[in-house]
């Protein structure tokens, strides 16, 4: 007996790698059919997405959870795989050892553990390619009663910021870091109120508090304390405005109108103030936004350059100053204009810029350009008008000129992220025809136009947006 061990085990040290009986051949192809009985009895199958693990309820009564897809009954050829085992209080576990075994734990001698192979990565949405009907994104891993405080609740941190901006607390602690008496007096605020309001701005992480006194961190303040730093407390402000529009969402999916119209035509006939706001609020991000644009896709010296629907200008003015001798044109409605050379002026940016006064509707646009960015401004129409000005970009750009399009355009799938999500609705909210149009949808009316993409580019974090560089096809 003790020979013949001996023998087998000098053969299987000597056999070449790769030439276990049943193991496949170095370099055949990979067999997922059912496995001849006995072979591989901790080979996860890649069979799609694992169920999220639900940590907060009890396990119901069945069939002992597993890593590698869904529940198969044991059975020939499949043997369970807590086999070899001894049963512990809870029942079988899982394979691929993410719990310790009793035995280990209670200072016994550990069993031999398989080597775990690596998961495949989690994939959603699809079984393997072309096979059977998409498969459900998975579950959120939090329990509904979490998920429902969180979303629900989601309105009080923008009711204290908002209510700690209309009070003055932002300047007044950037003047002065004072304690919470200090500021009650001089704003007049109740003192109790004030304090509670100061500490829940800074469990927010906007302020900062060092003992009893509270501070107003650099970073924060050109955001939240007007003239700081150039212009940029037009996104604060702006969300004063629209925190009550959003409570009145109900009615606007009923009767299926913007609540806030800020379509070409509300903004010939509106309210100039309102005009301003809105345009100091996206100027807030896209003065952040215009270097990185303008990173991903620098135009030559020389070139001239159309802003359509430029807002404040701050993408033309950025092309203009790190450009040489770009000649940049800003095309916009003529309140809008008016707004621009303000900003631009605080910016100290108002020469690099010609202003257009015109609506891209209707208008041609001055040609011909090098290049034609259209910035956060298909995503606030129709297909229907996004078509008139892609054409008419057409039109203005020289054979082979660049088309720029930068916004927000989620991802196509059947689930968007919610942050893609609200953003639709709040382009509901405000557009007649708004919404968060994909990259893909928006490259279907370029191809149609006759542009052919170049290339599709993340702004990245703090961005959601996205830039497609196109050119021009004849
Ligand atoms: C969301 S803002 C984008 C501003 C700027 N491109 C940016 O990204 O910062 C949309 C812009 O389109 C302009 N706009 C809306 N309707 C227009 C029209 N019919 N003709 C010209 N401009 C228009 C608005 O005045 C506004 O400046």
């Amino acid at each position: 007996m003790r020979q013949q061990a001996e023998e087998r085990a000098r053969e299987r040290k000597n056999r070449p790698p790769g030439t276990r009986p049943g193991a496949p051949r170095p370099g055949a192809p990979r067999s997922y059919g059912p496995r001849p009985p006995g072979a591989g009895r901790y080979a996860p199958r890649d069979v799609g997405p694992r169920t999220p693990r639900y940590t907060g309820a009890p396990r119901p009564a069945g069939p002992p959870r597993h890593t590698g897809g869904p529940y198969r009954p044991a059975g020939p050829g499949r043997p369970r795989q807590t086999e070899g085992r001894p049963p512990s209080a809870r029942g079988a576990r899982p394979s691929g050892g993410y719990a310790r075994d009793d035995r280990e734990r209670q200072g016994g001698a550990p069993f031999a553990r398989p080597e775990r192979r690596p998961l495949k990565p989690f994939r959603t949405g699809v079984q393997s390619a072309g096979e059977g009907p998409p498969r459900p994104s998975p579950a959120r891993l939090e329990p509904p009663l979490q998920r429902l405080i969180t979303a629900l609740n989601g309105y009080q941190e923008s009711a204290a910021l908002l209510a700690a901006h209309e009070l003055g607390f932002f300047p007044e602690i950037l003047r002065q870091p004072q304690i919470a008496a200090d500021v009650a007096r001089r704003l007049g605020t109740d003192p109790r109120g004030t304090e509670i309001l100061l500490d829940a701005v800074v469990a927010l992480g906007v302020l900062h508090r060092h003992g009893a006194t509270y501070v107003l961190p650099r970073e924060f303040a050109p955001y939240l304390v007007p003239g700081h730093d150039g212009d940029a407390t037009g996104m604060v402000e702006w969300a004063h405005e629209l925190y009550g529009m959003w409570g009145d969402l109900a009615r606007a999916v009923r009767e299926g109108s913007p609540r806030l119209r800020l379509t070409g035509d509300a903004l010939l006939e509106g309210d100039p103030a309102r005009v301003r706001r809105y345009i100091r609020a996206v100027h807030t991000v896209s003065r952040e936004a215009a270097p990185r644009v303008a990173e991903l896709a620098p135009l030559l010296p020389g070139a001239a350059l159309l802003d359509v629907g430029g807002g404040s200008g701050i993408f033309a003015a950025e092309y203009a100053r790190r450009t040489p001798e770009l000649k940049a044109t800003l095309l916009d409605l003529p309140p809008t204009i008016e707004v621009a050379r303000e900003i631009l002026r605080v910016e100290g940016v108002e020469d690099l810029v010609t202003f257009y006064p015109g609506d891209y509707r209707t208008d041609p646009f001055p040609g011909p350009v090098d290049a034609v960015l259209l910035s956060n401004v298909l995503q606030t129409e129709s297909e229907e008008t996004a078509g008139i000005v892609l054409r008419k970009a057409w039109e203005a750009l020289r054979p082979g000129g660049t088309l720029l399009i930068h916004g927000i355009m989620p991802d196509s799938q059947a689930t968007p992220s919610p942050a893609a999500a609200l953003f639709a609705v709040r382009m509901f909210l405000v557009f007649d025809m708004g919404n968060a149009w994909n990259a893909d949808k928006v490259g279907e009316w370029l191809a149609r136009e006759r542009f052919a993409v170049r290339a599709t580019r993340s702004l990245g974090s703090p961005f959601q947006s996205k830039l497609i560089i196109a050119s021009r096809l004849e």
